[in-house]
């Protein structure tokens, strides 16, 4: 007894020395990217795998590597791990060849990971990263593990994804964008659904999610704060046959407006009092919704809506609903019955095997407001055309714009490279 515990005391102690070996900051030389060691092949990799445990700069895949990328031993690396290429570098192939990407220790890049470019990349893994100072972008592979990965100022990625994990992602500050399909090519509907799952995400700048997605969970997100792209909001869109359950059951404050596009079979944003923003649902599945909200701004609901209720709904600016479905007006209107003044449009048209078309169509202000038709006609008109400009603008702010890329980090912090470091050490 006293023996075996003796031994597991020395065994303790051993493996705690070990693991607790002395971390190595290693200095890359001074060079075309600033401090950063450029690799070519794994032989290179090995090398500053075996002496290094934190980077003390940037570490660069050069354009001509090819096959597996594997770093173990690294856990922080001061500047950014990625991938480049020089234009006119006759060695350069044309086409990016990496494969996979593995550095299984990783824990800290104070810069950027930027695999963005590499469509031959099947797998990214990096299972104990945990913070990204600027911004991670991995198209293209196939499988991607970030999962401990918990803050990051931009998240990119695009391509023909089959599993992605950022099941710790807490905080995206400025932009969050994943679309699942090559180039994320707006004609393209991806031959594949896809589930994601963002189950820590509670605050973003904007989000924007598109492709082909068959669920969205995202249970924690509770603020879309705008920060640096006011603008861009809460945007989503879906393709394929998919008939989606859309629930935010924190969402308490979205800035920039929310713009979502696709089967949307319902839709539920239970803790939205006060919508100062937007909010604009397509959808070709049939909708029925209960909205919760006590003040709005511009709501626009189109698509196959079935029903829209807003009970608590005190107030608004502009208030449409048009639906290629039979839908009743009325029970609307009814829902509406303790507001104030506000314009509101109610109507439907409908394909009818037996009758032709049939529309329905309630609009004027809202209740409370007994003044004659013809001030309502009025209104109407003006409600009319004001709702074609919006709408010719909301169609074309809708676009997902993938050439918006964020600033590198030299150009916001005002250089190219990671600060100057004195060199502690070299290893190549
Ligand atoms: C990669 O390119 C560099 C220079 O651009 C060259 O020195 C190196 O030999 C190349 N490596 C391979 C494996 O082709
Ligand atoms: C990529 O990851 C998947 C799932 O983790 C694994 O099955 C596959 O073998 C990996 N492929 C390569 C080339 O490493
Ligand atoms: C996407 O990946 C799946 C399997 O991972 C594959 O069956 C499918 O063909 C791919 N689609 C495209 C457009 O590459
Ligand atoms: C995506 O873009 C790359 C590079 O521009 C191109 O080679 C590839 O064919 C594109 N893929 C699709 C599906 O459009
Ligand atoms: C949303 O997040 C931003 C930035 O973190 C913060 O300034 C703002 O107060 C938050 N709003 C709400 C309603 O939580
Ligand atoms: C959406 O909700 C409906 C009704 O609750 C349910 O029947 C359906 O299976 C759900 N769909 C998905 C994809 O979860
Ligand atoms: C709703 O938001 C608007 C704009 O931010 C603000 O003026 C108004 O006071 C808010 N209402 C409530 C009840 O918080
Ligand atoms: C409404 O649903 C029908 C079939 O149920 C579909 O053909 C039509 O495209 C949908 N409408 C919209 C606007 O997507
Ligand atoms: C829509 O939902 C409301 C409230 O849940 C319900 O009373 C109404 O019958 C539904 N309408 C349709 C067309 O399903
Ligand atoms: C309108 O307000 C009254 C009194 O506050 C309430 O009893 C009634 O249910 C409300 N009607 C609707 C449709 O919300
Ligand atoms: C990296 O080098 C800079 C410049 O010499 C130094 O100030 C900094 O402390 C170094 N980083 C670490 C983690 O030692």
């Amino acid at each position: 007894m006293i023996l075996s515990t003796t031994w597991t005391l020395l065994f303790a102690t051993v493996a705690s020395l070990c693991s607790a070996a002395p971390a190595q900051l290693c200095t890359p030389k001074y060079g075309y990217w600033g401090y950063a060691y450029v690799v070519n092949t794994q032989s290179e990799v090995d090398a500053i795998a075996q002496s290094c445990t934190t980077i003390n700069g940037s570490l660069v895949m050069y354009a001509n590597y090819t096959g597996g990328f594997y770093l173990p031993n690294i856990r922080n690396i001061l500047g950014s791990l990625q991938w480049r290429s020089l234009l006119r570098d006759t060695y350069s192939p044309d086409q990016p060849s990496p494969t996979t990407v593995d550095v299984p220790d990783l824990e800290l890049v104070q810069n950027s990971l930027q695999m963005g470019s590499l469509p031959a990349l099947r797998n990214f893994s990096a299972p104990k990263l945990k913070s990204v100072g600027w911004e991670v972008s991995v198209d293209y592979a196939v499988n991607v593990d970030l999962r401990a990965l918990e803050e990051a100022e931009y998240f990119k990625y695009m391509g023909n994804v089959s599993t992605l994990r950022l099941d710790s992602l807490r905080e995206v500050r400025q932009r969050a964008f994943i679309c699942n399909k090559d180039n994320c090519t707006e004609s393209l509907t991806p031959d594949r659904a896809f589930d994601i799952s963002l189950p820590s995400l509670s605050v973003v700048g904007a989000i924007e999610l598109d492709g082909r997605y068959s669920g969205v969970a995202l249970p924690q997100l509770s603020n879309v704060s705008g920060h640096d792209f006011a603008n861009r909001g809460f945007r989503f869109g879906t393709s394929g046959g998919e008939v989606l359950n859309l629930t935010f059951p924190k969402l308490n404050y979205v800035s920039g407006g929310m713009y979502l596009n696709g089967g949307i079979g319902s839709f539920a944003m239970d803790a939205m009092r006060n919508l100062t923003t937007h909010l604009d649902i397509t959808t070709s599945a049939l909708l029925n919704v209960t909205l919760p909200f006590e003040e709005a701004g511009y709501i626009r609901l189109e698509g196959n809506i079935t029903g829209a209720r807003f009970p608590n709904l005190r107030s608004w600016d502009t208030l449409l609903i048009d639906s290629r479905e039979k839908l009743d007006c009325d029970a609307t209107t009814e829902s509406l019955a303790n507001t104030t003044a506000h314009t509101y449009t109610c109507r439907y048209t409908t394909k009818d095997s037996d009758s032709g078309l049939s529309t329905g169509a309630k609009a004027g202000i809202g209740a409370g407001a007994g003044v004659a038709g013809l001030l309502i006609l009025g209104v109407l008109a003006w409600c009319i055309a004001r709702r074609k400009r919006r709408t010719e603008r909301l169609k074309s702010e809708s676009n997902i714009h993938l050439d918006e890329v964020p600033p590198t980090y030299g150009e916001v912090r005002g250089q190219d490279h990671p600060p100057e470091y004195a060199s502690t050490r070299e290893a190549n």
